[in-house]
């Protein structure tokens, strides 16, 4: 038998050896490159995503800025539905426990800061909850906290009535179909979103009016049929013969977006509507979402790393008051729907709410640079900083916070 001599790689043969590991060590290097790059563009971002951690905000002098800057009655009701996602979440709509029983939550008004503040704005013997100043929407953005205050006294339920009413009976209807954002002429504005739906929501809820429900979501899809862009999904601001601005603005895609988060909140967390969200068609609030956020991300592109008070316009300014509101609906919607706000989004909030962050004057608690609220085409923002805006960051403060959850 021959002798089968095996030759094995002694000292001397070592330097070819180690040249072979070389080479297997380069190919797999190389090739790993390459996996990395394909799943990269298949959008499995590595780095491992770090999640921001909780904002660091003096709450207190944020929203006293807020309270100091306000004078209509959007600004009052906005600061009001923050102050209650802020300090009282278990009260907010977003809370799994919203409606326990099935009912708008009791609680003592003065115990209760967002109650404890609007209750000074609401005129709960007039028609309206205050004076919407032409807007027959504005004033509708106190209702959520006129019928929680109703549940201790029943002036401010009436009171809510008698708004609602007026709303659905005495306000020009635009085609005969949506309500108008103005009291004395048809005009659609992408405001109403957060103005009306939300509390049209509340008020099915506290008159447990499924039809009611089915009216709000009616709203939301009229306001959806002629203000939403077809190609990019964003809002135009304002249609309609006085105040036309066909522009995509940043906080009215905000409002928007936040608005139908609200309501489609309050549809989950009531029992009765949640158990008929999909045979009443009320989950397409979520896909209507979705496109104002693709809409934004896909223009999101200022070196100023926040959105554009026009957002898909080059030559506007970034701003942070649509920045916020739109980041702060996307955490909400992360954590009602998962399925389809996922890391992505999530990843994008992260990113727009630590710059918003670095707009946050630590002296002053000023937020800046906004849009003008009562001039949304000024083409220099407002560096004193303005109510709504002051409230969109204590929102994104509290939508992050409840997501981290
Ligand atoms: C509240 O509304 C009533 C009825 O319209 C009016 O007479 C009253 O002056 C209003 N109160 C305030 C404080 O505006």
């Amino acid at each position: 038998m021959p002798t089968i001599i095996q030759s094995r790689p002694n000292f001397r043969h070592s330097s070819i050896y180690s040249k072979m590991t070389a080479r297997n060590v380069f190919i797999l290097i190389i090739s790993s490159a390459i996996i990395s790059l394909l799943l990269y563009n298949y959008g499995f971002n590595s780095p491992v995503h770090t999640p921001l951690g909780k904002l660091d905000l003096d709450i207190f002098q944020i929203s006293e800025k807020a309270k100091e800057l306000s004078s209509h009655s959007w600004e009052y009701g906005t600061i009001a539905e923050t102050l209650l996602e802020v300090h009282n979440p278990e009260l907010s709509v977003f809370s799994v426990n919203a409606f326990p029983a099935d009912k708008v939550p009791s609680a003592f008004w003065a115990d209760v800061q967002s109650l404890e503040y609007a209750h000074h704005f609401i005129n709960a013997s007039a028609i309206t909850l205050a004076d919407g100043e032409g807007s027959a929407a504005d004033p509708c953005s106190l209702g959520v906290s006129a019928i929680l205050l109703g549940q201790s006294d029943v002036e401010y339920l009436k009171a809510a009535q008698r708004q609602l009413n007026y709303l659905l009976t005495d306000v020009p209807r635009i085609d005969a179909g949506g309500i108008s954002h103005l009291s004395e002429i048809a005009e659609a504005w992408s405001d109403f979103i957060a103005m009306v739906p939300p509390f049209m929501a509340y008020y099915a809820v506290v008159s447990s009016d499924i039809g009611l429900m089915d009216q709000t979501v009616q709203q939301v899809r009229f306001y959806r049929s002629l203000l939403r862009d077809p190609k990019t999904g964003l809002w135009k601001h304002i249609l309609g013969p006085r105040n036309e601005d066909r522009g995509f603005w940043s906080t009215g895609n905000g409002w928007a977006a936040m608005g139908m988060t609200r309501t489609l909140a309050t549809i989950r967390h009531w029992g009765p509507a949640a158990n008929r969200e999909q045979g009443r068609g009320w989950s397409v609030l979520a896909g209507w979402i979705k496109e104002i956020v693709d809409g934004a991300i896909a223009a999101d592109d200022d070196k100023s790393g926040l959105l554009r008070n026009y957002i898909n316009e080059k030559d506007w300014f970034g701003e942070t008051s649509g920045t916020a509101l739109i980041a702060a609906s996307v955490y909400r919607m992360a954590a009602l729907e998962p399925a389809i706000f996922g890391v992505k989004y999530v990843q994008w909030a992260d990113r727009k709410a630590a710059t918003v962050m670095k707009h946050v004057d630590r002296q002053t608690g000023i937020v800046s640079p906004v849009a003008n609220p009562l001039g949304h085409g000024q083409r220099f923002p407002e560096m004193m900083g303005s109510s709504e805006g002051q409230s969109f960051v204590l929102m994104l403060y509290a939508a992050h916070r409840d997501y981290l959850k």
